[in-house]
């Protein structure tokens, strides 16, 4: 039964949270596990909906996931299959490319249905294939599926023509037990990639450069099992601190690393919020007010993508004009039409936005049309004036853990409705 999340906005929110595990990272460690030759431990997996999809693909590859509690699972891929991927599930995440490089590292074949996603724009995937390729995979794809077959997969050098977060990840997984050495040039130093690395370390591969533009890797004879604790959501921080610095008084954010956050606290600071960064927290306040800034998303540690709808819905809180600059996904504004039902003055010339402030925002029936629009659709919620309903919030569930119960803890006039 679908649902809507409806925000009586005004309210301001104090007291603290705690942030969840790294979905950007959940979502490439469940699949890098399943390289391990035995069982690998996982704690602090965000309860998203993403996570039950990618373990309905686990079970189907018969590997053995045991949930012992919220967050901590223990994953035995000693007796699974390596079946043609092409069921539903594979469809409900675009992550599931992960297990390309994944089933091509340890089988050197995989059949796979081309993975789905949110509405960003066009997704390719030509750099994870260059990838593969060029360690020694035939590559076919015939049909909205892939077929990847290797006699043998050889280290490589391999350039990325972007730095990619997705193809560096998938291309390490098919390299960590190749024949050799791989170099990957312009990698992506997203810290979910470091992530994904130092499980797989642990698991007995030898990459080094995690977190620098050359990875390398080379290749052993077999993982093995082993215990990871994953990283906090640096997306779901960021989205707190936004609405902390839109609604908050001494809001407290805790199991966060702050340096990952460097580009948006820089942001934020121009804009003339306050807050006090601990090692493992950040305090923020409302400031009384905010100054219009540009902003220009770029690969980590620039200012993060995922971060730029959300900080929309605060930019039209800011005093005179502000810029948003889209890099990465040149067409990612769909929120910018939601925004401007509930009174956002907002020009798009893709990959450009501009944004006129500070105007009043007042509750509309608004649709989230994917992760990050819908936590915009949140952040105006909790600003505007009297009841904004947002529906499709199954997007919203797929990659924050209990947003309306975390905010309903800070104050926030928040709730949910089935509707028919
Ligand atoms: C990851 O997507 C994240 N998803 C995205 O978060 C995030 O926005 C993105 O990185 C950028 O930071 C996950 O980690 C599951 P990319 P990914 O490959 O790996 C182009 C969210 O809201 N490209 O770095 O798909 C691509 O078209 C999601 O949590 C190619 O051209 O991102 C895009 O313009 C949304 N060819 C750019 O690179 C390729 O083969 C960034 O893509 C691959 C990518």
């Amino acid at each position: 039964m679908p649902q809507v999340i409806k925000i009586e906005g005004g309210h301001r929110l104090s007291g603290s949270i705690e942030v969840s595990g790294a979905k950007n990272a959940t979502v490439a460690l469940i699949p890098a596990a399943i390289l391990a030759s035995s069982v690998v431990t996982i704690v602090g997996i965000p309860n998203i909906a993403d996570v039950a999809s990618l373990n309905e693909l686990l079970a189907y590859l018969d590997v053995d996931v045991q949930t012992v509690e919220t967050g901590h699972i223990i994953i035995d891929p000693s007796h699974m299959v390596n079946k043609p991927l092409t069921i539903d599930a594979v469809s409900k995440l675009r992550a599931s490319y992960y297990f390309m490089g994944a089933l091509l590292g340890k089988y050197h074949h995989v059949t796979i249905k081309m993975p789905g996603g949110c509405d960003l724009g066009p997704r390719p995937i030509d750099l994870h294939i260059k990838g593969f390729e060029a360690l020694g995979a035939k590559v076919d794809y015939h049909d909205g599926t892939y077929v990847l077959t290797a006699d043998k997969l050889v280290g490589a050098r391999i350039f990325l023509d972007f730095a990619s977060v997705g193809a560096t990840i998938n291309i390490v997984m098919a390299a960590a037990m190749a024949k050799g050495r791989t170099y990957i040039e312009n990698a992506a130093r997203e810290p979910e990639i470091i992530d994904v690395i130092t499980l797989l370390n642990k698991m007995g591969a030898r990459i080094h450069g995690a977190g620098t533009n050359v990875i390398t890797i080379d290749g052993v004879e077999r993982l093995g099992g082993c215990f990871h604790e994953i990283i906090p959501d640096r997306i779901e921080a960021g989205t707190f601190i936004i609405m902390a610095a839109a609604m908050g008084q001494d809001v407290r954010i805790d199991n966060v690393i702050p340096q990952h956050l460097d580009a948006l606290l820089s942001k934020l600071s121009e804009m003339g919020v306050r807050m006090d960064i601990g090692p493992d927290h950040l305090t923020i306040g409302a400031a009384p007010f905010l100054t219009a800034i540009d902003v220009k998303t770029m690969t980590y540690p620039g200012f993060a993508t995922d971060l730029q709808a959300p900080l929309t819905a605060l930019l039209t809180q800011a005093h005179g004009r502000s810029t948003v600059l889209e890099t990465i996904y040149r067409q990612r504004f769909n929120h910018c039409e939601q925004l401007r039902l509930m009174g956002a003055d907002i020009d798009v010339e893709a990959p450009l936005a501009s944004i006129s402030g500070p105007t009043p925002m007042h509750g509309a029936e608004v649709r989230a049309t994917d992760l990050r629009c819908g936590a915009s659709l949140v952040i105006a919620g909790l600003l505007a004036k009297g009841v904004t309903t947002i529906a499709d919030v199954h997007h919203i569930d797929r990659g924050y853990e209990g947003l309306d119960g975390k905010l309903e803890r800070l104050g926030a006039h928040i709730w949910r409705e089935q509707v028919d």
